[in-house]
């Protein structure tokens, strides 16, 4: 009666717990992974059709973000400038440059039935997610805090993450990212000295009543 369990069961435990490091190591590698800036792509910089220069139109020219992205603060969803509102300076401006190329093709002598001019989008949120600009933009979030000070970008490259977890950071403590709305699309503001960002978001808190929603159906619907 020496052997009540086989052999092969006094080294289970061991396998247990091998296996068991080896499966605990994987998911922190898929959490370390899913959290890396890598997967949520900031950084992400692609090559344009044509190299459009927002520190140029928008820091030297003066140009407002919203005379390109017309719908940001009316629409849920921002857009990329149609050929038209390029070719309104470019069929004067530079109008033979080689960069300009695709925009002349796309607006052919005014007809615009060109071959498209596609810009690679940069910014995307996946489809089961709900997101709006014009709440965002309207309640005193600006473009800057989610872009980044896309005035100074040659090239625009993604900045920040947009996971959920970063929707939700802000979600949780508004205040310092609340401006005075006719502030948002001026990208370099800063709150006049002695006053802080977070007092003047809080004062405008309280004033319109900012609420942002952390229940999962506001973004999942
Ligand atoms: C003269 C027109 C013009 C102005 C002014 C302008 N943009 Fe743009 N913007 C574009 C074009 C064209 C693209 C697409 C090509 C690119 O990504 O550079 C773009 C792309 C972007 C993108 C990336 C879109 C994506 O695919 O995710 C962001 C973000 C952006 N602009 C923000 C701003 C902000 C913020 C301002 C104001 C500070 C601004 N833009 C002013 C023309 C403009
Ligand atoms: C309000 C006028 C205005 C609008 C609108 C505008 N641009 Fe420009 N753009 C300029 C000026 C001014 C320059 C600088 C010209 C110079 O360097 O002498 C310029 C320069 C450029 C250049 C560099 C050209 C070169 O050969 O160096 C590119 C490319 C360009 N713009 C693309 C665009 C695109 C694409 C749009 C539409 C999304 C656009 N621009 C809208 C005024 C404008
Ligand atoms: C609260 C964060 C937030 C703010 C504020 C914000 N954006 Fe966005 N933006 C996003 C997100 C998220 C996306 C991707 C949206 C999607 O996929 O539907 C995006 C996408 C864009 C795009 C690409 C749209 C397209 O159709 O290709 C442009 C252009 C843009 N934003 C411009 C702006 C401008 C200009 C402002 C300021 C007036 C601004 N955004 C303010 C978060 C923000
Ligand atoms: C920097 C701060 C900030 C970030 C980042 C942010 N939000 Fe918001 N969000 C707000 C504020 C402020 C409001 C307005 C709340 C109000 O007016 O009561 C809001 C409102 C909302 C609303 C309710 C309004 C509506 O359109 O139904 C939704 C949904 C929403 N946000 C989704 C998102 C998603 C999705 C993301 C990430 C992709 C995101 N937000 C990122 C600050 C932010
Ligand atoms: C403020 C907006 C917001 C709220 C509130 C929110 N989510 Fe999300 N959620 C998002 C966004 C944006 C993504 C996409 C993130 C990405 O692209 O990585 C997402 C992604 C997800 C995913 C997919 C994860 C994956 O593997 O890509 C699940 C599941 C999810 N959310 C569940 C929930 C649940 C459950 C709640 C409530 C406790 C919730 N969400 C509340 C914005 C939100």
């Amino acid at each position: 009666m020496a052997n009540i369990f086989p052999k092969w069961t006094v080294t289970l435990p061991i396998k247990l717990i091998v296996c068991g490091g080896v499966l605990g190591g994987l998911v922190i590698l898929g959490v370390t992974y899913y959290f890396t800036p890598k997967y949520s792509r900031v950084g992400y910089q692609p090559i344009q059709p044509i190299p459009f220069d927002h520190s140029l139109h928008v820091n030297q020219l003066g140009i407002d973000c919203r005379y390109c992205h017309q719908s940001v603060e009316v629409s849920a969803n921002s857009s990329v400038p149609s050929v038209q509102t390029c070719m309104t300076c470019h069929s004067q401006i530079k109008k033979d440059s080689p960069k300009l190329e695709p925009l002349r093709a796309a607006w052919n002598g005014g007809k615009g039935d060109g071959p498209a001019l596609r810009w690679v989008r940069i910014h995307e949120v996946p489809d089961f997610a709900y997101f709006n600009h014009a709440a965002h933009v309207n309640s005193g979030v600006s473009c800057v805090t989610c872009h980044g000070n896309v005035n100074h970008m040659g090239a625009v490259a993604q900045n920040q993450p947009q996971s959920m977890g970063w929707c939700l950071d802000c979600h949780r403590h508004p205040d310092v990212n609340i401006r005075p709305k006719d502030k948002v699309t001026d990208l370099d503001w800063k709150p006049a000295s002695g006053e802080s960002r977070a007092s003047i978001g809080e004062q405008l808190i309280k004033e319109q009543k900012i609420d942002p929603p952390q229940n999962c159906g506001a973004c999942h619907r």
